[in-house]
């Protein structure tokens, strides 16, 4: 069978990471969280006191830190320089920042090749905002996977809960709104479907579900 290029963009929490890792896993592909990548460049940068105006400086970490991700039990284990920032880089703090960092070009330009690289070989499920425009705009299958605001929140808020996090739901609301407008509204490699990307609203679907939903669109293809 082929080794095909899976490309799954959309919004936060819309369950792509989730659906993303289960379709790898039952296809025996790798799978790559490109949203952790830029995770970890804001949570580098907040370490070193960066300001998120510090384009040159932001892109350079990028440059130059070893940042390796890896799956154990269904998680995305992320290290930075061999430090483990796998919940680190999931705080609340992080997550306000890392929209503005996202925002910056040459950092854009630094992922794009790193992700470009990690799928060269195929056999990969990729996603984050712009896998399907910009990053593998020949993906085999590209999924543009969303769902309404108010279940993303909830899902975000049962997500941090089930972590310790005490936050407000109407408030996280409005900070994933914050972060969708930013991601859709900035310059460099915009959140928006890819003309030939394929809709699943996952509103009032399960995991399973949408998972059925793409791999059927990967067996059409196989
Ligand atoms: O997927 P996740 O919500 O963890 O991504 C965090 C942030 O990283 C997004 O809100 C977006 O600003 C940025 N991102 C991006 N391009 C990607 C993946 C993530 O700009 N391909």
């Amino acid at each position: 069978p082929k080794h095909l290029v899976i490309a799954i963009d959309g919004p936060a929490g819309a369950g792509k990471s989730t659906v993303a890792q289960i379709v790898a896993q039952r296809l025996g592909y790798t799978y790559i969280d490109t949203g952790a990548m830029y995770r970890a460049v804001a949570w580098e940068s907040i370490h070193r006191g960066l300001s998120s105006c510090d384009s040159g400086g932001i892109a350079s970490i990028a440059k130059n830190i070893n940042l390796k991700l890896s799956y154990v039990n269904g998680m995305t284990n992320v290290t930075i320089n061999g430090l483990d920032v796998t919940d680190a880089i999931r705080t609340p703090e992080v997550s306000k920042t890392v929209s503005s960092v996202a925002q910056i070009p040459a950092l854009r330009q630094v992922m794009l090749k790193m992700q470009r690289d990690m799928a060269s070989s195929g056999g990969v499920v990729m996603d984050g905002r712009d896998i399907g425009t910009h990053v593998l705009p020949g993906a085999d299958i590209k999924v543009f996977l969303t769902a309404s605001i108010k279940e993303r929140a909830k899902r975000r808020w049962e997500e941090l809960s089930d972590k310790g996090f005490d936050v407000d739901l109407s408030q996280l609301e409005s900070e994933i709104a914050s972060r969708d407008k930013q991601d859709c509204e900035r310059e460099a490699a915009p959140l928006v479907k890819a003309p030939d990307a394929i809709p699943i609203d996952t509103t009032n679907l399960s995991i399973d579900e949408a998972v059925q939903q793409i791999l059927c669109l990967c067996e059409e293809k196989m």
